[in-house]
């Protein structure tokens, strides 16, 4: 009986190692070619002639342009074709480079849906398709490619509302979803995120902010200018000790910002207000900001005078206050400084 179970078990061992060894075959440098092969066939055009006729045999893949591969198993690791102006569609076979970590099309003229194939790509971490021409919703099954740090999907024709699963994304650093068609509110599981540092949703239709975001204790950058946020922002936002850039011109918001604005905010290097609804006198104690750079504050409807202690805010580079209801002027030691180019 005994032996019966060990020679079971011995038999479930070696079933599991052909299983491992099979699919180790299966995934291969010549799958990594034919992956590209694929790719290649979808590129309907390419007036800089960097792929149709640069990739091509006999010269291994990993001297193609733009393809790294790792120096030991001479897999494909890396696939930059970014600035290269061709035009073309993603392939499901691009699912198949199991060892790929970045993948940059940046400045492209790719579109058409991103096959959910890449989902199968765990190694992950990189996946950059800004400025191309991608359209339908943002693919929920990213929140699957489970080691993504930096997601940028910027300058495409994204729409619909952003999918809750890629807030599963727990290595996440940096997600860029600016210049889409984005609509509904920013989805409280963004809060999951605890990794994050720089989040980008300027120019789409994101009506609502989450409290939720004021958990993210190394969040830096928040950027979600030109959209149809709305309300009072969230107190949570005037809490968040890592940050160090609020920009959210261009909104409906209203309401007063606290008068201890810069208690809890002391990274804050740029705030930028402007073409917004706030009302209400300005924070008393804008000094306490100390490392402030830049304030943007115009096109609002701010009353009252300007603190005369906003002279000495000494890393201040650039302010803007006008087109509000405020008396007093600024400093001159301040508004001689030339302005920053945003
Ligand atoms: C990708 O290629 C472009 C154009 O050659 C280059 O400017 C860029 O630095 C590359 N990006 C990476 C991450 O290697
Ligand atoms: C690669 O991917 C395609 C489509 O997803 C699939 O049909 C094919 O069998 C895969 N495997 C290899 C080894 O190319
Ligand atoms: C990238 O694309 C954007 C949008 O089309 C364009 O404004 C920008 O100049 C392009 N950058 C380069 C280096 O081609
Ligand atoms: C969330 O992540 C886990 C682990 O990485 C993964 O198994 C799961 O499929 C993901 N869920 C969704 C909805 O993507
Ligand atoms: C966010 O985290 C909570 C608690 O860990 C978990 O229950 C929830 O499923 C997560 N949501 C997403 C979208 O990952
Ligand atoms: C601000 O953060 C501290 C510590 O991170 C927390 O205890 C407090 O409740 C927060 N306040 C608000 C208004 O979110
Ligand atoms: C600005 O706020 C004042 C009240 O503080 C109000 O009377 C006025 O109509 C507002 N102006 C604009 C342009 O919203
Ligand atoms: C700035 O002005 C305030 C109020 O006048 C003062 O309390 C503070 O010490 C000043 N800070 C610096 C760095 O001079
Ligand atoms: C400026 O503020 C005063 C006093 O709060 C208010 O009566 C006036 O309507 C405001 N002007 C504008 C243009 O909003």
């Amino acid at each position: 009986m005994q032996a019966m179970l060990r020679n079971r078990i011995l038999l479930s061992i070696v079933l599991l190692l052909i299983q491992y060894w099979s699919t180790a075959a299966q995934t291969s440098i010549s799958t990594d070619h034919s992956a590209l092969l694929a790719l290649k066939s979808h590129i309907t055009n390419d007036p800089q002639n960097m792929i149709l006729t640069k990739w091509s045999t006999p010269s291994s893949i990993c001297n193609w342009i733009g393809v790294t591969c790792g120096a030991r198993h001479l897999r494909v690791t890396a696939l930059n074709l970014s600035y290269m102006d061709v035009t073309g569609t993603i392939p499901p076979e691009l699912g198949n480079l199991s060892f790929l970590v970045e993948l940059h099309f940046r400045n492209n003229s790719f579109h058409g849906t991103i096959p959910q194939e890449l989902s199968r790509l765990r190694r992950l971490k990189i996946l950059n398709f800004g400025f191309n021409n991608f359209k339908g919703t943002i693919p929920s099954w990213l929140g699957a490619v489970s080691k993504l740090q930096i997601v940028s999907l910027y300058g495409n024709q994204f729409s619909g509302l952003i999918p809750t699963n890629i807030f599963n994304l727990s290595a996440m650093q940096q997600i860029d979803l600016r210049f889409n068609d984005l609509s509904g509110s920013i989805p409280r599981e963004i809060g999951n995120l605890t990794m994050l540092k720089s989040i980008g949703l300027d120019s789409n239709n994101l009506k609502e902010f989450p409290n939720e975001i004021g958990t993210l204790d190394q969040l830096e950058e928040i950027s979600v200018q030109d959209n149809a946020l709305e309300g009072h922002l969230p107190g949570a936002i005037f809490n968040m000790s890592s940050l160090t850039a609020l920009a959210l011109t261009g909104n409906s918001l209203n309401g007063r910002l606290p008068d201890n604005i810069c208690q809890h905010l002391p990274s804050i290097q740029k705030l930028y207000l402007s073409h917004n609804q706030f009302v209400g006198p300005l924070p008393s104690k804008l000094w306490q900001c100390k490392e402030l750079a830049a304030l943007s504050w115009g096109y609002n409807n701010f009353s009252g005078s300007i603190p005369k202690n906003i002279g000495n805010l000494t890393q201040i580079k650039y302010i803007h206050l006008g087109y509000n209801n405020l008396t007093g002027t600024i400093p001159n030691e301040i508004g001689d400084l030339p302005k920053l180019e945003f």
